[in-house]
């Protein structure tokens, strides 16, 4: 097991390079969903960017070295999510047992403004928000590499951890059926949001195995190989995001990019049942909310009520009912909006929530309409643990599929739609359903609210799972299933990944269960006790690393798509 590599994967990278493997039919990659290794673990969403983690941690770097390689391989193989135009958060612990988090958001512009996406009478205009320039916020993900670069990297060579994602996207690599789907999928929306032909549209229809080649981004990732941060958010680069924002509808400066920063933020931590969680403080709503939810069921025995009973998924959706609500009204930027912290964590006040809880009977979010989750759900998370035992669990995303949709031309990497995490008007929806208002409002230099929870657990001090998912509003609770199926229900990490989800948040009012793996029976019953039933598609997309009872490496990689974990 030590020394496993999947052979198609290997040859499929030996493969990047070569234009006869263009179209190669039945094209396939190894995506290996579970393993037990004993010193060091890469969970990723595609199979390159996990065996670019691995390559650097087995030459001598360390968890963050092989999180920055990662960050900027996913940028290329998995344009959909990974990202350079984008932004996100880590968690990372040291071996020594120090915790911090880099929050490294999109910001939005110094000309942005609160009704920014309302039209002349005063309605939120999604597609503003959606798509195109001006749905982009200033860019964080080079930023937040070059830190975390700067304070943790083991290697000390950045240029070994930049180049393996160049010649990704400068040779190409073979789409992944999924891939080669979501790309026809979303082509009338490239189509839409772009001036000139870029590499999303430029074929008829692309097929399983078909050699992306992307030779703009490749220049881009260059310098930034060769000139750190600088390359990105000044010179030729920057000129470029400024003049696709003029030939737009955009208003990112090159004052913005110069001026954006990542930050080193304290975490928030929390103990449930002697495990000690820690992750993502404002502006994330991951942290907070996983820590309500948490608390909330403590007093309950879970395990008893059953996995998947009728009385557990009551408890839960009334639980995520009240947190989500907190999370509308209370949550937002906290360099901009006083965050009641304090409050929302308070053990008394979360008692004092599930006060009106009916254990026979579904409450009722108040009737405000509010939206349906409409695209296709895309951000990105990993997870590595190094030979020392650092761990990194870092989710980071452009939001929707694809990001705005819109290449920034002769640099060649998409945009982030990450401005609609805002509340563009209060109570109207965002594109996953969320509503918001003053806490989440647009304001210069601010960052929108987020639910990516970025997540790591402890026992006795030691560290134990490190975790997260997509999945927008979902996010939040498909890491809080992941944790209480492996604490309170004993799952391996790879039962507790795959094991089928369900979420509520608050509005729209309804439990919302995975397609597949539940009982009409089941869905019955919630539904008799007041509960709106949907059955819909898949929630989440969790990678996760634990350190099992035997004290061995578990990872897993999620079973809903490509994700593949690598360890030794
Ligand atoms: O930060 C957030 O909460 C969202 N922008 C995340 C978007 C997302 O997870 C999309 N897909 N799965």
């Amino acid at each position: 097991m030590k020394d496993f590599i999947p052979h198609v994967l290997l040859a499929s990278l030996l493969c990047i390079g070569y234009s006869s493997c263009k179209n190669t039919p039945n094209h396939q990659y190894t995506f290996t969903k579970t393993m037990v290794e004993d010193s060091a673990m890469v969970v990723t969403a595609h199979p390159i960017a996990t065996q670019i983690g691995l390559d650097v941690l087995r030459d001598g770097g360390n968890a963050i070295d092989a999180a920055i390689a990662v960050q900027f391989a996913l940028a290329a193989c998995y344009p959909v999510a990974g990202n350079i135009g984008g932004g996100g958060f880590m968690v990372y612990r040291d071996a020594r047992g120090e915790s911090i988090t880099l929050d490294f958001r999109e910001k939005a512009p110094a000309a942005a403004d609160a009704d920014m996406y309302l039209d002349e009478n005063g309605n939120a205009v999604s597609e503003r928000s959606q798509a195109g320039e001006l749905a982009a916020g200033v860019p964080g993900s080079v930023d937040g590499m070059a830190q975390a670069y700067a304070r943790y990297s083991q290697l000390k060579n950045w240029k070994r951890l930049i180049q393996p994602s160049i010649e990704i996207a400068r040779n190409g690599f073979h789409l992944t059926e999924r891939q080669a789907n979501l790309m026809n999928e979303k082509r009338v929306d490239f189509d839409q949001n772009n001036r000139a032909e870029t590499v999303f549209n430029n074929q008829q229809e692309y097929s399983e195995g078909y050699m992306l080649v992307q030779s703009d981004l490749a220049k881009t990732l260059e310098a930034i190989r060769d000139q750190g941060r600088n390359g990105f958010y000044t010179g030729w680069v920057a000129d470029k995001i400024v003049a696709q924002m003029k030939d737009g509808n955009g208003i990112i400066s090159k004052q913005d990019l110069l001026d954006y920063q990542s930050v080193w933020r304290v975490p928030i931590t929390t103990d449930y049942r002697g495990y000690e969680i820690i992750s993502m403080p404002p502006p994330s709503s991951g942290g907070i909310a996983l820590t309500q939810l948490l608390e909330i069921i403590e007093p309950y025995d879970i395990r008893k009520l059953g996995h998947h009973s009728t009385a557990s998924i009551h408890l839960i959706a009334e639980a995520e009912r009240r947190v989500y609500a907190d999370r509308a009204t209370h949550l937002g930027d906290s360099d901009y909006y006083n965050v009641p912290l304090e409050m929302l964590m308070d053990p008394d006040y979360i008692k004092e929530r599930m006060s009106n809880f009916d254990p026979n009977q579904a409450s009722i979010s108040d009737s405000i309409k509010a939206g349906q989750a409409k695209e296709s759900l895309q951000t990105t998370h990993f997870s590595i643990v190094d030979i020392e035992g650092n761990t990194v669990s870092l989710t980071t995303t452009i939001n929707g599929a694809y990001g705005a949709k819109t290449v920034v031309q002769g640099a060649g990497f998409l945009l982030n739609n990450e401005m609609d995490d805002f509340s563009a008007k209060p109570g109207v929806p965002n594109m996953f359903g969320l509503i918001g208002a003053e806490a989440n409002k647009v304001e210069p230099g601010k960052r929108m609210l987020s639910s990516m929870t970025p997540t790591i657990v402890l026992k006795d001090g030691k560290t134990i799972m490190s975790l997260g998912s997509p999945g927008g509003s979902t996010i939040i609770t498909s890491v809080f299933q992941v944790i209480v199926n492996i604490i309170d229900h004993g799952m391996s990490a790879t039962e507790a990944v795959a094991s089928p989800r369900f979420h509520h948040q608050w509005k729209p009012d309804k439990i919302r269960f995975e397609e597949e793996g539940f009982d009409q029976s089941l869905v019955d019953s919630l539904s008799a006790m007041g509960h709106t039933v949907e059955q819909k598609g898949k929630i989440g997309k969790v990678e996760c690393i634990y350190y099992n009872t035997e004290g061995m490496i578990e990872g897993a990689a999620d079973i809903r798509a490509d994700d593949t974990v690598m360890g030794f």
